[in-house]
């Protein structure tokens, strides 16, 4: 059974590497579930053969482990970093000079992430260590384990017995940008870029939040005593084969002026990938030369990183604005003198928060220095001092809310000010209607941002509660608003009311409780009262609830005013108790579905609750993962052909009733019977099926016929 049990790891494995290094799939995610699966169920059966390198434990856990202090063998340098093209050529010079014989480089990108060292033993990852201070790192192994471009065992049979490959872990942009948009969501400060993101990140307490965020790498050294190389080159290459993931934008280069064209195509095509770089690094290639050449205590000799230029302008801080968001976070945002940046004309840039603006010493009138980063908002990065004027006087910040007047707060290890006044501050108030009514929430359509907010200027609406209270002739009688949208509006609110527990709770805004979080919490306590009795202790004894969590938890319970809203919305009779559904099964099990476009007879949200209650999976974009995406009118043009060359299987509204129907029940179409599977129906093709056929061979099911 042993063996068993090994080979399907390594075949696993092995599509893994294919998958997430590759990107060069050679089964479909189905098949590639049951291997997994079928893994699981083994391991279960045999824990005498358990294994921290199995695949399946690419989930992570939630146990808290510390981080333990390792010394590393060798010791992790930086780099001879320069913003210069000079300094490069000298470089060169010196090399040449030192050598005495033709040199070779290689070009590398500088990826913008955190450093990690992974040991491998015998082909297994034995340990994964950050940076720290160069001699001692943290042992982050159970972290790096769920990333699934690190492979936890090599392949082939000729990588050394014992060695060490060094990288960077990184967060893609498309990581970055859903888990900020998550984490201002539940009212957690966002990362400034995807560096940041990557670093806090790896040194997480619960690997399972790590596997989630999606984290990726690339290798760039391989370290270790004797290996069997005579250069860098050859060393990635064979890292390559062993299942690493190494960039394919390395390059050979054997004059200064190959390392030009090298740096300056990426300086400009870097902001075509799809993650952070910050330079290109050029290294000496052969180990020979390498080691002829030494290092300092703090740098080796044989390489340096030649630093990108962000882009930069020039302009004049006019005065600063104050936002308040929907959890009392105070954003201060400059208004500058406009300037052209990068293809755009900068208006506004973001200040980040107090400590930023004390740090940099950024004062009114200054002229000051602007960037785009990983962000869209660009930001100051810099004064011109000696631009500044005889009279200047340092930035005082606000002490006082501007919306609302109440003196701010800043708790301690929080970088920003906060409005204490929850209940009354204006912008906060209608923050948290609007939260209320977003789709992944309470999902009141028609009723959008700007609506709420004139509500709540016609003193109509104070809180969610009062949604409820709304009649026709005080939407009628707000300015721009006809019969039909308010009709729609009281529709809308009015089928709220079927919303379930766990995005009720994700609506009332609790802060910290996210979506996840939100859905965790009804799943353990099942009804609302359970949770308000719950201490803090039993709180943060829950799935993927912490300290801090459990805190705020309790802190919103405790306020009478949040369980008068509670107690009207109950009236109201919004869901406030995990109904145990008669009607779950377990048809769509494994299946992944995307939804795109819009549906005659149910909204997007319904459908998405409709797959999980089948036990289907709802992702959020086209890829290879996905088993059907389910398509509605007006789908994106881009989703369309993604989904077409990838060959994902295109549902419509009524195959997606027929899937969840029960055997023998009619779907509206007309149609009967159920689909069994989303791999090789065995049907014979009907010539309808034959002309649904599209250029690259996949079937695409016309609309309203099941595949
Ligand atoms: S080689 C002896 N190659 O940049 C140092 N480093 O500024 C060996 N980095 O600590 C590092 N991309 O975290 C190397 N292609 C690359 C790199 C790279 C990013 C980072 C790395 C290093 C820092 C030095």
């Amino acid at each position: 059974m042993q063996e068993k049990i090994e080979e399907l790891r390594r075949r696993i494995h092995e599509h893994n590497y294919r998958y997430y290094v590759l990107n060069d799939p050679i089964i479909s995610d189905y098949e590639f579930d049951a291997l997994l699966r079928e893994l699981q169920e083994l391991e279960a059966r045999y824990p005498q053969f358990d294994d921290p390198n199995s695949p399946t434990r690419r989930v992570g856990s939630d146990l808290s482990s510390g981080f333990v202090s390792v010394p590393h063998r060798f010791p992790m340098l930086s780099l001879g970093n320069t913003y210069s093209e000079e300094e490069v050529r000298e470089f060169d010079a010196r090399i040449r000079r030192e050598v005495d014989e033709p040199v070779e480089y290689v070009c590398e990108l500088k990826f913008d992430g955190t450093a990690i060292s992974l040991t491998y033993e015998h082909g297994r990852l034995l340990r994964a260590v950050t940076r720290g201070d160069g001699s001692v790192g943290d042992d982050v192994t159970a972290n790096v384990r769920t990333i699934r471009s690190v492979p936890l065992q090599l392949m082939g049979d000729d990588y050394p017995d014992f060695f060490e490959i060094r990288g960077e872990i990184l967060m893609p942009h498309s990581s970055f940008e859903r888990l900020n948009r998550e984490r201002e969501d539940i009212g957690e400060s966002p990362f400034a870029n995807p560096r940041n993101a990557a670093a806090g990140t790896l040194k997480l307490q619960n690997s399972a939040e790590v596997a989630r965020r999606g984290l990726d790498n690339f290798m760039y050294w391989v370290v270790g005593e004797n290996l069997p190389f005579q250069s860098h080159y050859e060393s990635l290459q064979a890292a390559r084969r062993w299942g690493f993931k190494v960039s394919e934008h390395t390059r050979k280069c054997s004059s200064i002026e190959e390392i030009f064209e090298f740096i300056h195509l990426w300086d400009k095509k870097r902001e075509t990938l799809p993650y952070d770089t910050d330079g290109a690094v050029i290294k000496v290639d052969r180990f020979s030369l390498q080691q002829r050449l030494g290092t300092t205590a703090k740098a080796p000799r044989w390489a340096v990183a030649y630093k990108f230029k962000a882009e930069q302008a020039r302009t004049r801080l006019r005065s600063v604005d104050f936002q308040v968001g929907r959890t009392g976070a105070v954003t201060p945002v400059a208004n500058l003198d406009p300037v052209h940046l990068a293809g755009t004309v900068v208006k506004r840039a973001s200040l980040h928060n107090a400590d930023q603006i004390a740090l940099l010493d950024i004062r009114l009138q200054d002229m000051v220095y602007v960037e785009k980063g990983g962000e869209i908002i660009p930001k100051i990065t810099g004064v011109d001092l000696s631009a500044r004027p005889a009279d200047s006087r340092p930035f005082e910040f606000i002490d006082r809310c501007p919306e609302c007047g109440t003196p701010l707060v800043k708790d301690e290890g929080e970088a920003r000010h906060y409005c204490p006044n929850a209940l009354h501050c204006p912008p906060q108030i209608v923050g948290r209607i609007v939260h209320f009514i977003a789709r992944k929430a309470m999902e009141i359509d028609g009723l959008g941002e700007e609506t709420v907010q004139l509500l709540y200027d016609h003193a109509l609406i104070r809180d969610p509660a009062d949604l409820y209270e709304l009649k026709r002739e005080d939407l009628m009688a707000l300015p721009r608003l006809g019969e039909k949208s308010a009709d729609n509006i009281l529709e809308s609110i009015r089928r709220s009311r079927e919303v379930p527990f766990p995005r009720v709770l994700f609506a009332i805004g609790i802060r910290y409780v996210g979506e996840t979080t939100a859905k965790n919490l009804a799943r353990q306590f099942q009804n609302i009262d359970a949770l308000m009795e719950a201490d803090e202790e039993t709180l943060s004894g829950a799935e993927e609830v912490g300290e801090k969590i459990a805190r705020s938890i309790r802190a919103y319970f405790e306020d009478p005013e949040n369980r008068r809203l509670i107690d009207r919305l109950r009236a109201q009779g919004l869901s406030f108790e995990l109904r145990q559904r008669e009607d779950a099964t377990d048809r769509l099990q494994g299946l992944n579905f995307v939804i795109s476009g819009t549906f005659e007879r149910h909204s997007r949200e319904q459908l998405k609750e409709l797959i999980e209650r089948h036990g289907g999976r709802n992702l959020s974009g086209v890829s290879s993962n996905v088993d059907y995406l389910l398509a509605g009118a007006h789908i994106g043009p881009a989703k369309l052909a993604k989904a077409q060359k990838l060959g994902v299987k295109m549902i419509s509204e009524a195959d997606f009733e027929q899937m969840i129907a029960e055997e023998g029940e009619t779907s509206p179409d007309g149609t009967v019977g159920r689909v069994s599977d989303s791999e090789g129906s065995d049907r014979p093709e009907t010539s309808q099926e034959a002309e649904s056929l599209t250029s690259n061979g996949k079937n695409i099911p016309l609309q309203g016929r099941l595949f």
